[in-house]
């Protein structure tokens, strides 16, 4: 009962905060390139946070949320926001992040949010981002992604604690913690736990694709979820007709995903902190990859196979396709609006139907 009730405070605080969020809170995911303005944009305008991602070139945040508040300017919010913050919010990979150009954007345009995630040096880092965003933006909320216990207790206990933890379960799409992952049903409430006298809300990422998913993370402790791979298969993502084909194709996330930086490497990355690696749906790199073809061999047939656009994605194709292990929930492509309209229908339907338990 005490974690129930402190998570009711904690959700009066975010509604009075996130004043035009209704609830289950859901939020899309700050997706590298993938998650644009027009997503950030259509998931806040139907009661959710939409997250901008990062760009490919730090200086695309600035392009982004200078979109963003364009369209919120040309159509507001019909609720105004707290502290007259940009209702949307933004998300860095601290890793390959550029502090400074991040400034100038939150500065300029005050987001209601910024995401930090993927530390090479760990807290130490996302201390430095944190100090640096609070002093140009006081009052944007840090929301930190963590994907263990350790580091969890961290954020939390950190003189700079975020204003919202993420926790990120090993279902989830993109990049996560490489080896010691673990599935969001036990990690998110061992986190509650340890965490309880902090009073930070969690919010749960990971495999969550619709309202089944959602009621399931309200059960767990989260005041809130992320859905990213859902996001994919919406109108306002900005990815490729083969990329999201893949998304209503691919099923059986267990067979069909793995966690793997084949696919970082194939695009040439190879600078991703050792910690994480993406989670991706396979394809034929994959599976050469699995019978020992040297990744010379790999690599060439995927430069090539790149050059004809969309054949490069597909069981037969061979490029990336990072996506979640829910892949075999998600059926069909819908405005980003309409789809948490449908979430949160069926999470508030479940919710409906278990309330005859201690009656
Ligand atoms: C294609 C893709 C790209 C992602 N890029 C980022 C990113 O740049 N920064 C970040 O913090 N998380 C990123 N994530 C992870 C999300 O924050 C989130 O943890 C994940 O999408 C939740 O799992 P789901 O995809 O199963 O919903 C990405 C996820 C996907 C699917």
């Amino acid at each position: 009962m005490a974690a129930a009730s402190s998570r009711m405070v904690q959700l009066q605080s975010l509604t009075q905060f996130y004043t035009w969020a209704r609830a289950p809170f859901i939020v899309s995911a700050p997706m590298r390139v993938l998650s644009g303005a027009h997503l950030a944009v259509a998931v806040s305008r139907a009661g959710g946070l939409g997250f901008i991602g990062p760009g490919a070139d730090p200086k695309d945040t600035m392009t982004e949320l200078d979109k963003a508040r364009d369209l919120l300017d040309k159509d507001p919010l019909k609720t105004p926001t707290a502290l007259d913050l940009l209702p949307v919010g933004v998300g860095f990979q601290t890793w390959n992040g550029n502090l400074d150009v991040a400034s100038l954007a939150i500065e300029k345009h005050r987001p209601s949010a910024a995401w930090l995630f993927a530390p090479r040096h760990g807290q130490r880092e996302l201390d430095d981002w944190t100090r640096g965003i609070r002093k140009v933006s006081p009052a944007t909320r840090i929301w930190i992604q963590v994907g263990t216990l350790r580091e969890a207790i961290d954020a939390a206990e950190s003189s700079d604690s975020p204003d919202v933890l993420v926790i990120q379960g090993a279902e989830a799409g993109g990049h996560g913690r490489a080896n010691d992952a673990i599935g969001l049903i036990t990690l998110l409430p061992e986190i509650q736990d340890a965490l309880r006298s902090k009073g930070i809300p969690l919010f749960a990422a990971g495999g969550i694709a619709d309202g089944r998913g959602v009621t399931a993370a309200l059960g767990l402790g989260a005041a809130g979820v992320v859905m990213g791979t859902r996001f994919l298969a919406s109108t306002e993502a900005r990815i490729s007709k083969g990329y999201q084909d893949e998304i209503l194709r691919a099923k059986d996330g267990a067979s069909s995903t793995a966690r793997t930086q084949l696919y970082n490497h194939l695009r040439g990355t190879f600078d991703w902190p050792e910690q994480f690696s993406p989670r991706t749906i396979t394809n034929k790199s994959w599976e050469e990859h699995q019978e020992g073809v040297p990744f010379e061999k790999l690599k060439k047939r995927h430069d090539e196979l790149l050059k004809k656009g969309d054949e490069a994605w597909g069981d037969q194709g061979r490029t990336a396709t990072y996506a979640g292990a829910n892949i075999g929930l998600i059926h069909e492509v819908k405005g980003a609006g309409l789809i948490l309209d449908e979430v949160r229908r069926e999470a508030g339907e479940i919710i409906r139907s278990l309330q005859f338990i201690n009656q």
